[in-house]
């Protein structure tokens, strides 16, 4: 699984570039499978998820050709087999993109129930509902979720919780049913957009992406296009919190700054100093933090795939933080890891109470999740001492040269 041993201490500064989305990816990869001719997709972050996205897809007959790290062809119109093999749908959540777009495509879909972090239990009954409405009939065999319908049809859509994942798959399920769907309570994040830019690119027509209802009028065919992927936010965010607390002064480049209006918000308010530029943030931090309460929510609320990372950037602020987890039920599982380092942290349900302002030591610790990961990158370069992260390939599923990065800015960390 790989370890980081990071010594911490050392101030972060210089610039660092950013990626593309992981989430936007993960979602557009699945979508080229619609594409009547080959998809260029730009700015993709080189990151094992999406190399699994690629084996998804080669397995199922498409043709994908790297083109450097950011760049790939792929030529779906190959694809012969409506089921995603079961060992590869397991070990990725978007995965499940899968049964959108396979459904749209052969109005017929096999997906493996998915894997992915665990906050707790994932369901996808507003997914499964939704397809259902469109015509599906679903049924789950061996671990296996099968759709199949005789035509998909446009319809509405009430999601009662806000879903990226779910409406992610019903935008998918929907650009060629028949008629008009329409989404209410959608997702707003930015990587829907995306998607929604994306299939628009192809011949889509989708409209309201980034509010709560957006509107997708069936088209019969859709064709095939060049289209650059978003910035990642999230691992922007990440990079913000390890220049805060390092105290460094670091350019955070190649971003969207409407995107991390929540976090920029957020870190401001803790004494962070930030300057903006067109596509660039300098992160400077000189004076002691502050204490802050953070809520996770849905866009443009502060991202939960921010939270853990914040809350490893609250250990070293002065005074009690509350962090609350509005999303998931089982978000705070990192948080032993960041004890063992010296902080002190208490965790009630979905709220972590952080008693700040005390520098953390090092200690051996095991990332959980991605972002949980990531928390501990950004706790180990604070701290004083050598710290060694185990399980490293989860901070890798989405952070791209993690370790080139943040030695360019000046860190010491290496991988062993
Ligand atoms: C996506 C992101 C993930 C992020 C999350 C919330 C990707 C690949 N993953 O996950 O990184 O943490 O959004 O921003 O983009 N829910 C239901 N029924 C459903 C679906 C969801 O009740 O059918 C609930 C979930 O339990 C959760 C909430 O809705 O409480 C949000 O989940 P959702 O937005 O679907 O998360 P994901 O799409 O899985």
């Amino acid at each position: 699984m790989g370890r980081f041993v990071i010594e911490g201490g050392r101030r972060l500064k210089g610039e660092v570039n950013i990626n593309g989305s992981k989430n936007a990816a993960l979602a557009i990869i699945p979508a080229t499978l619609l594409a009547s001719g080959p998809c260029v997709l730009s700015n993709l972050p080189n990151i094992s998820d999406v190399d699994l996205s690629f084996e998804i897809l080669r397995k199922m007959g498409a043709t994908v050709n790297r083109q450097g790290k950011h760049v790939a062809i792929i030529d779906a119109t190959s694809i012969n087999s409506t089921e995603v093999p079961f060992n590869l749908a397991m070990k990725m959540r978007a995965s499940y993109y899968y049964l959108g777009a396979l459904l749209s495509k052969f109005n017929e879909a096999n997906v493996a129930m998915p894997g992915g972090c665990n906050f707790g239990v994932r369901p996808i009954n507003l997914h499964l509902n939704g397809f259902k409405s469109l015509g599906a009939e679903y049924r789950v065999d061996r671990g296996i979720i099968r759709l199949k319908a005789k035509h998909l049809q446009g319809t509405k859509i009430y999601f009662d919780v806000v879903s990226v994942g779910a409406t992610i798959n019903i935008l998918l399920a929907s650009v060629m049913a028949q008629g008009v769907t329409i989404i209410e309570n959608a997702a707003k994040e930015p990587h829907i957009v995306d998607l929604a830019n994306f299939l628009n690119s192809i011949g889509a027509c989708i409209v309201g992406a980034g509010t709560n209802v957006i509107k997708i009028k069936g088209v019969s065919k859709l064709k095939s296009s060049n289209y650059t992927i978003i910035p990642d936010p999230i691992e922007a965010g990440s990079y913000m919190a390890m220049a805060a607390i390092t105290k460094g002064d670091v350019v955070i480049k190649d971003i969207t700054i409407k995107h991390l209006e929540s976090i920029i918000n957020k870190m401001e308010s803790i004494g962070v100093h930030i300057t903006r530029y067109d596509n660039s943030l300098r992160v400077c931090c000189a004076d002691a933090l502050k204490k802050a309460d953070v809520t996770s929510q849905a866009y443009p609320g502060f991202p939960t795939d921010m939270q853990p990372q914040i809350t490893a950037l609250l250990t070293s602020a002065k005074g009690t933080s509350i962090v609350t987890e509005g999303i998931w039920n089982n978000r705070f599982q990192y948080v032993g890891e960041l004890c063992r380092m010296g902080a002190v942290i208490t965790v009630d349900g979905k709220v972590a109470v952080v008693e700040g302002g005390k520098r953390l030591t090092a200690a051996p610790v095991v990332a959980c999740d991605l972002r949980a990961g990531a928390a501990l990158v950004i706790a180990a370069l604070g701290a004083k001492g050598i710290t060694e992260i185990e399980n490293t390939s989860y901070i890798e599923r989405g952070y791209e040269d993690i370790v080139g990065k943040l030695t360019g800015l000046g860190a010491y960390i290496r991988k062993v």
